[in-house]
């Protein structure tokens, strides 16, 4: 019968063996090592009983139990070789000391948000509302409520596109934001309303068929054209932060104001003309009016009695010329590279 402490001894080389060769990392080994070998390891305790034996029992047992000793010795010194033999790039260890730390990006908003929330902060202060309408439409909002009938020309200025051939279409214009807004929240109001709207056009640098636009709507007794030329000047000047606006008053034809106007802006970006303003040193920003009476009526006002102004700039347009953007185009890519420098 084999001497229990040869048993042991037998059973903790048999483990070793077995754990030892899963073993990848010298990490793990240096672990193996204290738990087998080290001061307070399992050969130490079989040791400590073996100096504990009768002279007569060592002779029977030493021989063995010394090579067994050895062999969890060999056993730890054959397994370090073979690791630091392994080449480094081969190695299970990362030296993270080496590793570039993954930057942070953090959540921006669009550069549209920020023109908005710029807006937002020139219209609400002067007790002006917020107002939103569906981006898909009917053609009594988009354009019989604002004086542009079936089959007037004028339609033919919006190229429309229609939703699967129904009489929905997609809003061509934010003005349909007015009387959704006049037949909500009725007489006096003063709103904008910023959105998305849609055009079937050609697309290039400054048009595209998907753009924003942003609408605006006063309308109370006695309001007259000064309220409206006082309140583009404030926006501009307030939007651009220029004290010395420069701005031109031209006739501009839309059916659901009279009279109509485009109001032009001396180029921000030049003195003596550049690719912005066509080398024209004027920049087209403000296309407005004073309500048609048409319009009034279409949402039961008495135009007798009220009057008022509308406007409706293109956002993107506001936006490529407050951030520089030479191209419509990249605002709805949703290119990172494009969207973090705002
Ligand atoms: C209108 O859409 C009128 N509803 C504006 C209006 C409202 C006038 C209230 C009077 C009173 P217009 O089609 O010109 O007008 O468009 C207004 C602005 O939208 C233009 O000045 C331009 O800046 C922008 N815009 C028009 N088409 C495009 C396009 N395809 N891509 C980008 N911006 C456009």
């Amino acid at each position: 019968m084999l001497h229990p402490l040869l048993e042991n001894a037998e059973q903790l080389l048999l483990n070793a063996t077995e754990q030892c060769s899963s073993i990848t990392t010298l990490d793990a080994l240096e672990n193996f090592r204290i738990q087998f070998l080290g001061r307070k390891g399992h050969l130490i305790t079989l040791s400590e009983t073996f100096n504990a034996l009768p002279t007569e029992e060592k002779k029977i047992v030493g021989s063995r139990f010394q090579e067994i000793k050895k062999a969890l010795e060999n056993l730890h010194a054959n397994k370090k070789k073979s690791l630091e033999s392994i080449k480094p790039e081969n190695k299970n260890h990362i030296d993270f000391s080496e590793i570039e730390a993954q930057k942070n990006h953090p959540g921006k908003l669009h550069a549209y948000t920020q023109v908005i929330e710029r807006i937002e902060n020139i219209f609400i202060p002067m007790g002006y509302t917020k107002f939103e309408g569906p981006e898909v439409e009917d053609e009594f909002h988009n354009f019989d409520a604002l004086n542009v009938p079936t089959n007037h020309p004028a339609r033919d200025m919006h190229d429309t596109l229609w939703v699967n051939n129904t009489k929905q279409l997609l809003r061509t214009h934010t003005s349909s934001v007015q009387i959704r807004a006049l037949e909500e929240h009725g007489i006096p109001i003063a709103g904008f309303a910023p959105g998305r709207v849609f055009r079937h056009e050609a697309v290039d640098a400054t048009h595209d068929i998907m753009f924003m636009q942003c609408e605006g709507i006063f309308i109370d007794k006695g309001i007259n054209l000064s309220n409206l030329l006082g309140t583009a000047k404030h926006f501009l000047s307030s939007f651009f932060e220029t004290k010395d606006l420069d701005i031109r008053i031209r006739p501009g034809f839309f059916p659901f104001v009279e009279p109509g106007l485009e109001i032009d802006m001396r180029c921000v970006f030049c003195k003596t003309g550049c690719s912005v303003c066509k080398k024209t040193t004027w920049i087209e920003v403000f296309p407005c009016g004073m309500i048609h009476p048409n319009v009034l009526k279409a949402c039961n006002i008495d135009p007798e009695i009220y009057s008022g102004f509308a406007f409706g700039f293109g956002l993107s347009r506001i936006v490529m010329l407050y951030h520089g953007i030479d191209d419509i185009r990249h605002l709805s890519t949703g290119k990172i590279g494009f969207l973090k420098q705002f």
